[in-house]
């Protein structure tokens, strides 16, 4: 049996498959939820169910404690409906909607894409992906100042 789920406070509204999560049913009818992990584990995905009932699924403690459950709260990457519902959550209309963060974050490797080529100053550094011949094809007079 399916079940048809309205999203506040938009307004928009989807089906939702038996077994399918609700984030899974709103990303396939074209609405952007915010969600991280797709798997329980950090909460990006919680948003609080007005009217309905659902099944919380497989989740950490830790991303939806049992307070939050008493307040509505669910972490729509797991739950499943087990009737209509009316969901309140901030949906992610376009990249202006996302917040700007400084997270922190470590380079694990880098690699070289081409062998830069020694034609513009931008070749000293790993960003540079020209290669010899291409400088050479895009400038094949090149002058060389002199003081
Ligand atoms: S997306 Fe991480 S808990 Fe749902």
């Amino acid at each position: 049996m399916t079940y048809q789920v309205t999203i506040q406070p938009s307004g928009h509204q989807f089906t939702v498959k038996p077994g399918e999560t609700l984030l899974a049913a709103a990303l396939n009818a074209g609405f952007s939820l915010p969600y991280g992990c797709r798997n329980g584990a950090c909460g990006a995905c919680k948003g609080k169910v007005l009217a309905g009932s659902v099944d919380y699924g497989v989740h950490q403690e830790g991303a939806l404690t049992h307070e939050d459950k008493l307040k509505g709260l669910a972490l729509f990457c797991c739950a499943k409906a087990e009737s209509d519902l009316t969901i309140e959550v901030k949906e992610v209309g376009a990249a202006k909607d996302i917040p700007i963060k400084t997270l922190p974050c470590r380079v694990e490797r880098m690699e070289k894409l081409a062998d830069a080529c020694n034609f513009c100053p931008a070749s000293t550094s790993i960003f540079c992906s020209r290669t010899a011949s291409d400088a050479a094809s895009r400038w094949p007079t090149r002058r060389r100042r002199t003081a």
